[in-house]
C-alpha cells in the first residue's frame, strides 16, 4: 500500500470522525433541557484521528510519539524535561519515589516530613507515606483555598524536610512567600498541579518553580489523554530517576543509559536493571492525543476565566451567605471548577444548596476531598496535624464546586446564577436585604 493511498484512507476516515463528531457531540446549554455537567470533553475529531492513527502504526506502548509529548510539553512550561506517566497520581507516585530514593542527591529519607495542605487529594498525600515519609498537614488560606504559607513557619520541624503545595482548583500558591520560607528553613519544594495546568504565578508556570512539579490528564481536567500525567523538572538525575522508576527499574528510556551500561558491561545493556521500580507507563494513543490537546490549553483556560468572572460578577451580592474562591494576587488562575463556600451564618447549609442545583441539573462537587486530616486512610499511618486546621475542615463541611469549564457558555453561567438566586429566594425572610436576589 503506497502513503498516498494510506493519507487517502486516513483523509476518509477524518471525515467520517468528524460527521460522526458534528452529529453526536453537542455540549452546548439548551435552555429546554437545562444541564451544566462539572465537565464536558475537550477533544474531538482532531484528538480521535491522531489516537486512530497512533493505533494502526501498531505502535502503541511507549516510544516516539510520548517522547516528542514529554519535550513539547515541557517547552509549553519553559522547561527541560517532562516524564510522562498513566495518571496524575502516578505522576505524584513517580516524583516522590525518586526524591525518595536513596540514588537521588539529596533525597528524602524515611521518617522526614513533608508538608501538605490540609486541602489536598488523596494521591498528593499517599505518595508520602507510601515513601516512609511522613505527612505534616496544615490549614488553608480561607480566601485562596491554597496552603497558608504563614502555617509552614509555624510546622517546620528538626525533621521537615520539603513542602508539598497544591495548587487548589487552579489558584495558584502564593509561591513568593512559600519560596521564601524554603529556603530560610531549606525545604525542597514539590508542586502537585493536577488540577492546575494553564496557571501562572508572576508570568511563570505553575510547576515550574520547586524541584519536581507533577500534572494530570484525567478526561476531567484541563486538557487530556483520556487518562495519563506527567513530571517536569530542571533536574537531570531526578528526571532519570524518574523514568527509571517509571519502568521496571529499567534502564531502556534513559536520557544517558551509558552512565549504568558502561558500569555493568557483563549484563547485556538492553535488559540492565539499575533500581527498583513499577510500571507506570502512558501509552503512545495517550501521548498523540496529548500532542493535539496541548496547543488548545490558551483558549480553553480562557473560556474557563471568562466563565468564572461572571460567576464571581453576578455572586458577588451574596457575599454574606457564601464565598468564592479569590484568584491569589499575582496569579493567573485556570479555574477547574468554581468552589463556593457556605458561610456559617447563612440560614441554609451546604447540602440544601447542592440538592436545590441537583434538581434543577447543575452537578456538583466537593473541594477536592476536603480535610484529609478528616479521611479515614490517614488515620491508619504515621502523620502530624498543625493547628486545628478549622479552614479546611469549614471548606469540607460547606464548600461546592459547580462547573467552570471550556464548555459552559452564556447560557450555562446565566442559568447556574438564577438558579442560586431562586434558591436564595427560599431563604428571602432570614437573610438581610442587601444579599437578596
Ligand atoms: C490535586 C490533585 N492531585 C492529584 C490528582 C490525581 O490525578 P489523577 O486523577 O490523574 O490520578 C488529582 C485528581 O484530580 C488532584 O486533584
Amino acid at each position: 500500500m503506497t502513503t498516498q493511498h494510506n493519507a487517502e484512507l486516513i483523509h476518509r476516515m477524518g471525515e467520517l470522525v468528524r460527521a460522526y463528531c458534528e452529529h453526536n457531540h453537542d455540549f452546548a446549554f439548551h435552555p429546554d433541557r437545562p444541564v451544566v455537567r462539572l465537565h464536558e470533553p475537550t477533544f474531538g475529531a482532531d484528538e480521535i484521528m491522531a489516537v486512530v492513527e497512533s493505533l494502526l502504526s501498531t505502535q502503541v506502548t511507549m516510544g516516539e510519539r510520548v517522547l516528542a509529548f514529554e519535550r513539547q510539553f515541557a517547552h509549553s512550561l519553559r522547561m527541560t524535561h517532562g516524564v510522562m506517566n498513566n495518571s496524575g497520581s502516578s505522576a505524584n507516585l513517580l516524583a516522590i519515589a525518586a526524591l525518595a530514593n536513596r540514588e537521588t542527591d539529596n533525597c528524602l529519607r524515611p521518617g522526614d516530613e513533608v508538608i501538605v495542605p490540609a486541602l489536598s487529594w488523596s494521591t498528593t498525600v499517599w505518595p508520602l507515606i507510601q515513601n516512609g515519609l511522613v505527612p505534616v498537614i496544615v490549614d488553608i488560606d480561607p480566601v485562596t483555598l491554597n496552603i497558608d504559607p504563614e502555617q509552614i513557619d509555624r510546622a517546620v520541624g528538626p525533621k521537615t524536610k520539603a513542602v508539598m503545595v497544591v495548587h487548589v482548583y487552579g489558584n495558584p500558591c502564593d509561591m513568593t512567600a512559600i519560596i521564601q520560607r524554603c529556603q530560610r528553613y531549606g525545604l525542597q519544594l514539590i508542586e502537585d498541579c493536577c488540577e492546575a495546568l494553564g496557571a501562572e504565578f508572576d508570568g511563570r508556570a505553575v510547576g515550574s518553580m520547586g524541584r519536581v512539579g507533577t500534572f494530570s490528564f484525567y478526561f476531567s481536567h484541563h486538557i487530556t489523554t483520556m487518562e495519563g500525567g506527567i513530571c517536569v523538572t530542571e533536574d537531570l538525575g531526578l528526571a532519570e530517576m524518574m523514568r527509571i522508576l517509571r519502568s521496571h527499574g529499567w534502564t531502556r528510556n534513559l536520557q544517558h543509559p551509558e552512565r549504568y551500561t558502561e558500569k555493568y558491561p557483563d549484563i547485556d545493556p538492553r535488559f540492565l536493571f539499575v533500581n527498583v521500580g513499577f510500571n507506570l507507563r502512558p501509552t503512545e494513543p495517550q501521548a498523540a492525543m496529548g500532542a493535539v490537546q496541548l496547543p488548545k490549553l490558551a483558549g480553553l483556560v480562557a473560556n474557563r476565566r471568562r466563565c468564572a468572572a461572571q460567576l464571581q460578577a453576578s455572586l458577588a451580592p451574596f457575599n454574606e451567605l457564601f464565598s468564592c474562591q479569590q484568584e491569589t494576587v499575582g496569579g493567573y488562575h485556570s479555574w477547574f471548577g468554581f468552589p463556593i463556600v457556605v458561610n456559617s451564618t447563612a440560614p441554609f447549609s451546604a447540602a440544601h444548596l447542592r440538592r436545590f442545583l441537583a434538581q434543577s441539573g447543575i452537578e456538583t462537587r466537593p473541594i477536592i476531598c476536603g480535610n484529609i486530616a478528616h479521611q479515614p486512610g490517614l488515620q491508619l499511618y504515621p502523620h502530624r496535624l498543625v493547628g486545628t486546621l478549622d479552614c479546611a475542615t469549614h471548606v469540607m463541611k460547606n464548600g461546592l464546586a459547580i462547573a467552570s469549564h471550556h464548555a459552559v457558555d452564556e447560557g450555562g453561567v446565566a442559568y447556574m446564577v438564577e438558579r442560586i438566586r431562586a434558591f436564595l429566594a427560599q431563604y428571602s425572610h432570614s437573610v438581610t436585604a442587601s444579599s437578596l436576589p
